[in-house]
């Protein structure tokens, strides 16, 4: 069975066009992303009618390309997959109205499918083995930071998740106050593997850790920013703000300890609290999903702690998943999986776009 599937959630507007092999492993026959990052790093952040305008000039050309990279035609796909939510509503009407006229066009099936369990299920791309239940999944990207306990395909529950901002805002927006352009993410990361790779031994406790000791399962990052703006500030009284620091990028002093700093905090509230739920739920495996799990160390920090836990006889074994790196941020191939394992298809007529959709909604 093929799949096409389109995703435009956010400023990416993406298309793949992947296949299930009959022995149940998913491969990426095409996988086509177009992204609108470059206007948004001008703005500081994605501004939405601009994501949505990029959108809908992108979207055809993106699916013609993902056809022709996989040498099928209209004819080879048995259905069509699109991401419904959450996400921008104006991006998220590009992608559905367009799945819309070509089921009607093509008379094919469509399937609705939930962003947030796309990054989950990139976790299933490439890879040999699937990942075995009750499984456990951080999904971390640009609007969300959510736990869950995965029981089986169709059974999820809510474990936790941000009480305020997400953890790939609070690189966003700290990345601001340091004068680095969006996406912050990537940007954090490179500053602070220079320091990393000068200071390899150094704890990096300049930022506070919000709610890492308490027994939810839930997080907060907006106070980083009020942190991390206290400390810009201090060092130079002329950048108060995101304004002055965006006219005086170049002033901000020491970008490469605080990135790192910035960086730490967040992964140790991320690692700390996640393995405290792998302790009390005992999953068979550990998923890490969103955007923010392509950062290097985070990525690390799981791969070498969770062993750790394993060998500690606190546990039976648990392995640790991680999409490639490539498959991590805003994709259509993990949309496509997604319309696999829990795609229900349904009349075109009944596909609505829905930008609250939350992680357990079906
Ligand atoms: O999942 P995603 O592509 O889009 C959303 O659904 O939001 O995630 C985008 C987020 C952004 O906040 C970006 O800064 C972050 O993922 N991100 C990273 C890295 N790459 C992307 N954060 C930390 N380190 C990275 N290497
Ligand atoms: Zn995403």
């Amino acid at each position: 069975m093929k799949i096409l599937s389109i995703e435009t959630s956010c400023d990416e507007t993406a298309a793949a066009v992947v296949e299930r092999l009959p022995s149940s492993n998913l491969k990426i026959i095409s996988n086509i992303t177009a992204s609108s990052a470059g206007i948004h790093a001008r703005t500081g952040g994605v501004i939405p009618e601009d994501a949505a305008r990029k959108q809908i000039e992108s979207i055809i050309p993106v699916i013609k390309l993902a056809l022709s990279e996989s040498k099928l035609s209209n004819n080879d796909i048995d259905a069509i997959a699109v991401t419904v939510g959450p996400g921008l509503i104006g991006s998220l009407l590009a992608g559905v109205e367009t799945a819309k006229t070509l089921s009607f066009l093509w008379n094919k099936p469509i399937i609705p499918v939930n962003h947030l369990l796309g990054h989950v299920y990139a976790n299933w791309l490439n890879q040999e083995k699937h990942s075995e239940f009750p499984a456990l999944s951080l999904v971390v990207s640009g609007g969300h930071t959510d736990l869950i306990l995965m029981h089986s395909y169709d059974e999820v529950e809510y474990v936790g998740g941000t009480r305020d901002d997400a953890a790939g805002e609070a690189f966003d927006k700290t990345a601001r106050l340091l004068g680095l352009p969006y996406p912050g993410g990537p940007n954090i990361s490179k500053f602070a593997q220079k320091y990393l790779d000068k200071n390899p031994n150094e704890k990096l406790t300049l930022f506070p850790r919000p709610m890492i000791g308490d027994n939810t399962f839930d997080w907060s990052f907006s106070g980083l920013k009020t942190a991390v703006l206290r400390e810009v500030s201090s060092k130079n009284s002329k950048l108060s703000d995101y304004k002055s620091i965006a006219k005086n990028k170049g002033v901000v002093k020491n970008k490469e300890k605080l990135s790192a700093e910035i960086q730490e905090a967040i992964i140790d509230s991320l690692v700390e609290k996640s393995l405290r739920a792998i302790e009390k739920y005992k999953p068979k495996s550990f998923l890490l999903a969103g955007g923010v799990s392509a950062n290097s160390r985070l990525r690390e920090k799981f791969q070498s702690r969770i062993p750790l836990l394993r060998d500690s006889g606190k546990l039976a074994p648990i392995a640790f998943h991680v999409p490639e790196v490539n498959l991590c941020t805003d994709n259509a191939a993990a949309i496509a999986a997604t319309a696999f394992f829990v795609g229900k298809e349904i009349p075109w007529q009944n596909i609505v776009a829905n930008p609250e959709l939350t992680i357990v909604d079906k």
